[in-house]
This record gives C-alpha cells, sequence and structure tokens, in this order.
C-alpha cells in the first residue's frame, strides 16, 4: 500500500517535471521551427525587393547605351558604376536565339562588374526576363536574383543581371538558430529541474496527508496538519482535519454510548441479580419477599424501557424510522395519551389539564411518533417533579405551525442542566431513568421536520413540540 502510493506520488512528480519539459520544448520547437524560417524568408524577401528596387531604378542607364557605339572599356565602367549604385554584383549577357522562330535562346556574357569573378549564369531566370519581356526575379538560396531585359529597337536582345549575396542573411540566421538552440537547452534543464522541486515539494504535502488518511483508517487520529497555503492542497488539509475532528468526535460520542448504555444495563442486570440470590438464601416471610417481588418488577420494567429506547435509537441512528406524514389531531393524540396515564396522575397526586381548542388542530406528522414524544414529556413532567404537581397539555395552531405544549409547575430544571437535557443519556437529577427520552423526542421531532424546545423558570416548566400544520 505505502509503496503503492510511493510510486504513484513519484509518477505524479515524474509527470509534472515531464508536463514542463514538454511545454518549453513545444515553445522552443515553435521558435525554432516556426519562427526562424519566417523570419529568414522576411529577410530574403527584403533583400530581393531591394535588388528589384535598384535593378528597376538603375537599368535604364544601361538600356540607353546598348545598340549605340560604346566601347567594350566603356561599357566595363559603366556597368560597374551600376553595380556601385545598386550595391549588387551586375552582369550584362548578350541574348543569341537561334532555332525556329528564335525560340532557342543562349546567353554570352558581355561585361561583369566583378570581372575576373566566377560568373555562374542563372539562366533560368534570364530566360523568364527575355521570354516574357518583364524583370524578373529569383530568391536563394545563395543569392537574390533580378534580370531585367534590356530593349534596343523593340527586341530585347540583352539581359543585366543584378544578384546580391544572401550570405549575410544566412549568417544571422544560423546566429539566431545557434542562439535560439542554447537558450532551449538552458530553457529545458531548468524547467525539468524546477518541474521536478515542485512537484516534489507539492507532492511531499500529498504524501502528509496521505500518511494522515493512512492513520486515521488504522484507527489512530493524529494531531491536526498544520495549513501552511491557502491553495487546493491547504484547502484539502483543511478538509481533512475537519474530517477527522469530526470522525474523533463521532468516536468519542459511540464510546461514551456504548460506556453509558452498558452502564444503564449493568445496574438493574445486577440488582435483579441481588434479589434472585435473596429469594433462594433468606428465610424472610411474606411481606418482605412481596417487597423483593415488586422491586425486582420495576427492575425488569426499567430493562425493558432502556431496550425499547435503545432499539429506537439504534433505529433513528441506522436512518430506517419511518415517518409518514399525515394529518394529525394534536388534541386527539393529548387526549388518548392522557387517558393512559391516568393511573399515573393518580398514583402522583398530580393535576392534568387539558387545553384544547374545540376544532382540531391539524399537523403534518405521524401520529404513532406524536404520542411517543407526548408521553415521553408527560411522563417527564410527572416523575421529575414532586408529588402534587399541576401539568397542563396545550394545543394549538400558531403562525402556521401547530404546537404541543407540556408544561409543569415543579421546580424547573437548572440553567446549566437545561442545555444538556437533550443529550443521549444525560440526566439531571436524581429520580431512576436513562437519559435517553428527550434525546428520542429531539430526534424525532426533528425527522418530523419540526422541534422541541425547553422553556424553564423555578415555577415552571415547558417542552413546547412545533410541528408542520397540514395544510388546511
Ligand atoms: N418536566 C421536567 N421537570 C424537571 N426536570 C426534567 C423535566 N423533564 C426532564 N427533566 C430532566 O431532564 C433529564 C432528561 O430527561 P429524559 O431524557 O427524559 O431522561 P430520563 O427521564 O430518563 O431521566 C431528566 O433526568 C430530568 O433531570
Ligand atoms: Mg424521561
Amino acid at each position: 500500500m505505502r509503496l503503492l502510493g510511493r510510486l504513484r506520488l513519484r509518477s505524479l512528480q515524474t509527470k509534472i517535471a515531464l508536463l514542463f519539459f514538454a511545454i518549453t520544448l513545444v515553445a522552443f520547437s515553435v521558435v525554432y521551427f516556426v519562427v526562424v524560417p519566417a523570419l529568414r524568408e522576411n529577410l530574403e524577401g527584403q533583400r530581393q525587393d531591394d535588388v528589384t528596387a535598384v535593378a528597376r531604378d538603375t537599368s535604364s542607364g544601361l538600356e540607353d547605351v546598348m545598340g549605340g557605339d560604346i566601347s567594350a572599356p566603356r561599357l566595363n565602367e559603366l556597368v560597374r558604376a551600376t553595380a556601385d549604385r545598386a550595391d549588387a554584383q551586375v552582369t550584362l549577357l548578350g541574348v543569341q536565339r537561334s532555332g525556329p522562330e528564335g525560340r532557342a535562346i543562349e546567353f554570352y556574357v558581355i561585361s561583369d562588374s566583378r570581372a575576373g569573378a566566377d560568373i555562374a549564369v542563372p539562366e533560368s531566370v534570364a530566360v523568364r526576363a527575355v521570354s516574357t519581356d518583364r524583370l524578373a526575379t529569383k530568391e536563394g538560396p545563395a543569392d537574390a536574383v533580378a534580370a531585367v531585359p534590356l530593349r534596343y529597337r523593340g527586341r530585347a536582345d540583352w539581359v543585366a543581371i543584378y544578384s546580391r549575396s544572401l550570405d549575410e542573411v544566412n549568417e544571422a540566421v544560423s546566429l539566431i538558430r545557434a542562439q535560439v538552440l542554447a537558450a532551449g537547452a538552458a530553457a529545458l534543464l531548468v524547467a525539468l529541474l524546477g518541474g521536478y522541486l515542485i512537484a516534489r515539494a507539492l507532492a511531499r504535502r500529498v504524501r502528509r496527508i496521505e500518511r494522515g488518511a493512512e492513520a486515521v483508517a488504522a484507527g489512530n487520529f493524529i494531531d491536526p496538519i498544520p495549513v501552511d497555503s491557502e491553495d487546493e492542497l491547504g484547502q484539502l488539509t483543511r478538509t481533512f482535519n475537519d474530517m477527522q475532528e469530526q470522525l474523533q468526535r463521532v468516536d468519542r460520542a459511540r464510546r461514551e454510548f456504548i460506556a453509558n448504555a452498558s452502564h444503564e444495563l449493568r445496574t438493574p442486570i445486577f440488582s435483579l441479580g441481588g434479589f434472585v440470590e435473596l429469594m433462594q438464601e433468606e428465610d424472610a416471610d411474606e411481606a418482605t419477599r412481596e417487597e423483593w417481588v415488586e422491586q425486582m418488577r420495576q427492575g425488569v420494567e426499567r430493562l425493558q424501557k432502556l431496550a425499547v429506547d435503545l432499539l429506537d435509537l439504534s433505529r433513528l441512528d441506522a436512518g430506517s424510522v419511518q415517518i409518514e406524514a399525515s394529518p394529525v389531531d394534536l388534541g386527539e393524540v393529548v387526549r388518548s395519551v392522557a387517558s393512559e396515564f391516568t393511573p399515573a396522575v393518580a398514583n402522583r397526586r398530580a393535576g392534568l389539564d387539558l387545553d384544547l381548542p374545540a376544532g382540531a388542530v391539524e399537523a403534518s406528522a405521524d401520529r404513532e411518533r406524536v404520542a411517543q414524544i407526548m408521553r415521553i414529556l408527560l411522563d417527564n413532567a410527572l416523575r421529575h417533579t414532586p408529588e402534587g404537581v399541576n401539568v397542563t397539555v396545550t394545543a394549538e395552531r400558531e403562525n402556521g405551525r401547530a404546537e404541543l405544549r407540556v408544561a409543569d409547575t415543579g421546580p424547573g430544571i437548572p440553567k446549566e442542566d437545561a442545555e444538556r437535557v437533550f443529550e443521549r443519556f444525560y440526566t439531571a437529577d436524581a429520580v431512576s431513568g436513562s437519559g435517553l427520552g428527550l434525546a428520542i423526542a429531539k430526534e424525532l421531532a426533528e425527522l418530523m421536520r419540526g422541534n422541541i424546545s425547553l422553556s424553564s423558570d423555578p415555577v415552571a416548566t415547558t417542552f413546547t413540540l412545533v410541528l408542520p400544520a397540514a395544510e388546511e
């Protein structure tokens, strides 16, 4: 697992480094294979245009003397002068036509500005100039050439070739190319190294979170991972810390729950065991035995209630409590549950008033669950108060909600307890009870999209269940 993770991260590291490398490579390839050739073409084109322009400008000087009477040295001088003005090599060619209709064309050199130099007659462009009777050009690779036909009495019997070497352009381009290559190599190195370092830093942070997750998965909680930046990984770290905190809370709650539940189970079972032993070993009189049986009955009752409550809670936790919301008349539920409590009310010498409106108070809820909450509240109001207390149950519609209130005139719940009575297993007094009733009531209320709240002062304690009202 660990090795696999390592390799995966390694591959992330390699991937990022390679990505940096590839991006740089593409950038420099574009420069090398597209930008540099375009630059070369541009420069060559410019040179060609220059040659064409000067050829146009200066060839008339040559044309003027052609066909006339001019000595060879003077002609050479004129050619050289023209070459100087044009800043190009100028070659004067004579045209010899032969064959049918003079189609076959040959050239012979009359004069060249660089007497003695190698003269390579660029035939194709000269032929084009003569046959089209207009200026023709030829570009590269070694030079830019413009050929101008020179006319005498309407016939082009000569061609002036202007050529300018492209050496300078080639040199400049080669230099640029070499520099691009060098810069590219350096950039690639930096990209590879930079990519590797950045990726390593990232991978290290990811690995830290991974290690944390592994620890949590193995059941060991760790200190929060320090959040050292606000980027996505920082956010991830934060989320991870939150998740761990949440898990820790859940874990603690689970442990507490198990500890509490087993404690609640153990107490009545031990006491039951004690009574069973007494019954077997002691030779008690009838009255005492009856007393013991009564104690045992209470113990069994407590265990039964606890078992039911625990089952309810586990169903709530598992999300398997089905809520069938339908119109429920709270008044009817109150009357029915209150009648179940008649013996308890009598036992406690309590007073129970039902304050119900004439009509129905319809809530959208699950009847059985509302009755269960009502039982929990009424049971509390009778058991956690002194004898002779007055309990009032009210049902009414308010602000589009249906409300059920159970109020008693008991001594109330101290403030610090009031905040916690809805917690599981929380009990605020010495009256025996598991402390699960209100926790269950609250969860049920919330499942029905309602809520339950407590207001208490030294003369009255009121629990209010608010539920969505049914459509009228
Ligand atoms: N009407 C009440 N008057 C005074 N204290 C109450 C009342 N209802 C609940 N309590 C307090 O809230 C605690 C939690 O109630 P509950 O969750 O029903 O647990 P249990 O009844 O098993 O103790 C009780 O132990 C009690 O101290
Ligand atoms: Mg209770």
